[in-house]
């Protein structure tokens, strides 16, 4: 059972009640398929496509993008292409600043430069070199396992290692949590094999599921260290329990974790082990040691491009010798292998990027937590605002973008179930006090504007309950260094709001 608590639970259960659970794309069969007009004798494909966008418009599934232009020198600050106004980006996966990162950007301009732009080909053809090598070390290094394989994407990642595995292991099982990425869920869907779904994060479901196996017969389950759009974290060592009793092996994606948590910036299974993850004090058999196979993006808190599989010497080599989503494609050009390496030795080695984000973070959560703005509970990074339906979730995020110049995305299905559409912000490092209360003001001021419901309204509703919005955030206040300290007004104020700001809001908005 995640730490998150049965209401959580609860509060997914909701999400699955929905109607409109189907979180997938529209096929053929969901819309109107249009009739051919008399005399013409090719099937419609225009008004076909037409059709399926007329569909997504109507149940406000229909993605709308904006053109921003992100501004390196000015982290997290970019510049609307239509308006050339400045926004403040509060909802970016370069959660480090990783893409602006010096080390990363001079990497990219030697490889650039000494090896040109493209790799010449797939690994198998032409495109293995010593800067693959060295960053599949790196990749070894960061989550202590014997080899890496880097692929194209992370979503490439999860999908070829998944169709590799469930295909080569024999009448395999393979057991995924409900609200894995949709790359784990095709990279399990294509490789054919049974499969269950687990209620998300619920280890008894897990463990029922699992009994109704032989030991010896093959398993993987399949789930992720921080869940990107509730922010709920997987109880790893449990799953790790359930699996070595069972006969299974554990596939984890590390996505949204890597560069963000642990000591070294491994992610979320070795932050369990803070201490034993400390230079000089490793002993292995550790939380990250016992998950077998650990996936991860490098797009995200590392700020380049690509995907990654860690685990043992011959699973790696069998992955590599059979995933036809790593055998046939052009390797990454060099420059972002280089970047790609450059950002995880960098990690590595300075903790400074994870731990200002965090402290941003808990600050966010808690004057959020004070104007009862409705963050689901979670203990990451992560601050999804419930809104619970598109259409609103939308005028939130335009009004934001046009009367505050703030960028946050309206996440909507088939990301999200319907009417569980929310914003979901993701505080940087960068994003201090003054842009902090730039945001919540802004929040509580459309929140009154539009009527919407508060956190206090979703508890009544059951949604989630009080004693959840205290959940413990895994970068404890301690490790933080965010000791509370009384303030003249008696409510208790934390240091990180003396900071000096790293750019304040009315210095770099026109
Ligand atoms: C949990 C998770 N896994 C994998 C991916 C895919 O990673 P990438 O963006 O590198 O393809 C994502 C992307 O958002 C993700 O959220």
């Amino acid at each position: 059972m995640a730490p998150t608590t049965r209401s959580l639970q609860r509060a997914q259960r909701v999400r699955v009640a929905t109607p409109a659970r189907q979180c997938r794309f529209s096929t053929a069969s969901d819309v109107a398929v249009p009739r051919p007009s008399p005399g013409h004798k090719f099937f419609p494909y225009e008004s076909l496509y037409q059709s399926v966008l007329d569909k997504k418009k109507k149940d406000e599934s229909y993605r709308y993008f904006r053109s921003i232009a992100r501004l390196q020198e000015q982290f997290p600050y970019a510049r609307c292409s239509l308006t050339g106004k400045k926004v403040d980006v509060w909802c970016s996966n370069d959660y480090l600043a990783m893409g602006s990162n010096p080390a990363v950007i001079s990497a990219m301009e030697d490889a650039l430069h000494t090896y040109g732009a493209n790799s010449g080909g797939s690994r198998n053809i032409a495109g293995h070199s010593p800067l693959a090598e060295k960053l599949e070390e790196s990749i070894a290094e960061l989550h202590k396992k014997p080899a890496g394989l880097y692929f194209s994407s992370g979503f490439a990642a999860n999908e070829a290692a998944l169709i590799a595995l469930g295909t080569q292991l024999p009448g395999c099982i393979i057991f995924s949590d409900e609200l894995n990425h949709a790359s784990m869920i095709d990279g399990i869907r294509h490789a054919k094999a049974k499969r269950h779904i687990w209620k998300h994060n619920d280890l008894s479901h897990l463990e029922a599921l699992l009994a109704s196996y032989p030991r010896e017969v093959p398993k993987i389950i399949a789930f992720e260290s921080v869940y990107s759009m509730c922010g709920t974290i997987a109880p790893i060592a449990k799953i790790c329990d359930l699996a070595e009793e069972s006969g299974a092996i554990t596939f984890m994606d590390e996505a949204h974790a890597i560069g963000l948590y642990g000591p070294r910036g491994a992610g979320v299974a070795e932050h369990m082990d803070f201490a034993a993850h400390q230079p000089g004090q490793y002993t292995g058999r550790t939380t990250m040691d016992r998950v077998d196979v650990i996936s991860g993006s490098v797009s995200k808190g590392l700020g380049t491009m690509g995907g990654y599989i860690t685990g043992s010497e011959a699973m790696i080599d069998m992955i590599r010798s059979v995933a036809r989503g790593f055998i046939f494609t052009t390797t990454q050009s060099p420059a972002i292998m280089a970047g790609a390496n450059a950002a995880i030795q960098y990690q590595l080695h300075n903790d400074s990027g994870r731990i200002a984000l965090q402290r941003n973070v808990a600050t966010v959560k808690r004057k959020m937590a004070r104007a009862d703005l409705p963050v689901l509970p979670n203990r990451s990074h992560l601050v999804p605002l419930m809104i619970g339906d598109a259409e609103i979730t939308r005028r939130v995020t335009d009004i934001l973008y046009d009367e505050y110049n703030i960028y946050v995305q309206a996440i909507n299905s088939p990301t999200v179930a319907m009417s569980m559409e929310r914003v979901r912000i993701s505080p940087t490092g960068a994003h201090g006090p003054a842009q902090q209360d730039v945001l919540v003001g802004a929040l509580v001021e459309i929140w009154t504007r539009l009527g919407l419901r508060k956190a206090s309204d979703w508890q009544r509703a059951g949604v989630w309950d009080a004693a959840d919005a205290d959940t413990t955030q895994l970068w404890t206040d301690n490790k933080l260094g965010l000791t509370p300290v009384p303030s003249v007004a008696g409510h208790l104020a934390y240091p990180l709001h003396d900071m000096p700001v790293k750019a304040r809001l009315e210095d770099t908005l026109l």
